[in-house]
């Protein structure tokens, strides 16, 4: 289980998206909180996704296959503001969207930096999500960041902006460097997949 990961396609344009009816976990959430790297740690492929040290990075709507029974799907992030205006207007029509059309998303990951409260661009994403009905798990970011002390302040200030996310409930702690978050991740996948 989750050893048969491969590549299947960037998407630049809506009508590309594959047609298969596999059902899709879309990664999603501003540049830069680290949803690439989620990838790539979660599968444990060191380049799987493509990252760079500087953000705004993943340009394209990303497919991976993963045991042919579902999509994890990599957007690009939203927010990052050197990039042009145009360009941040085309990814913005890509990835709304999908996530207002997708017939086969059967979650959403919302990432959001641990160490940082949601944006007005995070409040939007989530309302694109409710209004498609996507069910959708919070992931809380770079928690290798934090001293254990401050995970609580973290999915506070998360409550504060999306009074429904609760700690045990629909937020993820992750981390890459130490692998925190994984099973939980994994055992979500399971239950919804297999
Ligand atoms: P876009 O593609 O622009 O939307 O960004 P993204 O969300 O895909 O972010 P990406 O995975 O490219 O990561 C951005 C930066 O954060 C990289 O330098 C990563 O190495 C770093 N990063 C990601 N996850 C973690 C983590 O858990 N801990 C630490 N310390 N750094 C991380
Ligand atoms: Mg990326």
């Amino acid at each position: 289980m989750f050893e048969n990961v491969f590549f299947i396609k960037s998407v630049y344009n809506l009508k590309e998206i594959p047609r298969s009816a596999q059902p899709e976990v879309i990664l999603c959430g501003r540049s830069n909180v680290g949803k690439s790297s989620f990838l790539n740690s979660l599968f444990n492929r060191k380049s799987l996704a493509k990252i760079s040290s500087s953000p705004g990075k993943t340009r394209s709507i990303n497919f991976y296959d993963v045991d042919e029974t579902f999509y994890v799907v990599d957007l690009p992030g939203y927010g990052y503001a050197k990039t042009s205006k145009s360009e941040r207007e085309k990814w913005g029509k890509l990835v709304s969207g999908y996530i207002l059309e997708g017939k086969h998303i059967a979650l959403a990951l919302h990432f959001i930096d641990s160490r940082h409260k949601p944006t007005q661009l995070d409040v939007v994403l989530n309302e694109m999500l409710k209004t498609n009905s996507i069910p959708y798990f919070f992931v809380l970011t770079k928690t290798d960041k934090l001293k254990q002390s401050e995970f609580s302040q973290s999915a506070k200030k998360l409550s504060e902006v999306f009074s429904e996310a609760k700690v045990n409930e629909n937020i993820v702690l992750y981390s890459t460097t130490k692998g925190r978050g994984q099973k939980e991740i994994k055992r979500i996948f399971r239950n919804m997949f297999y």
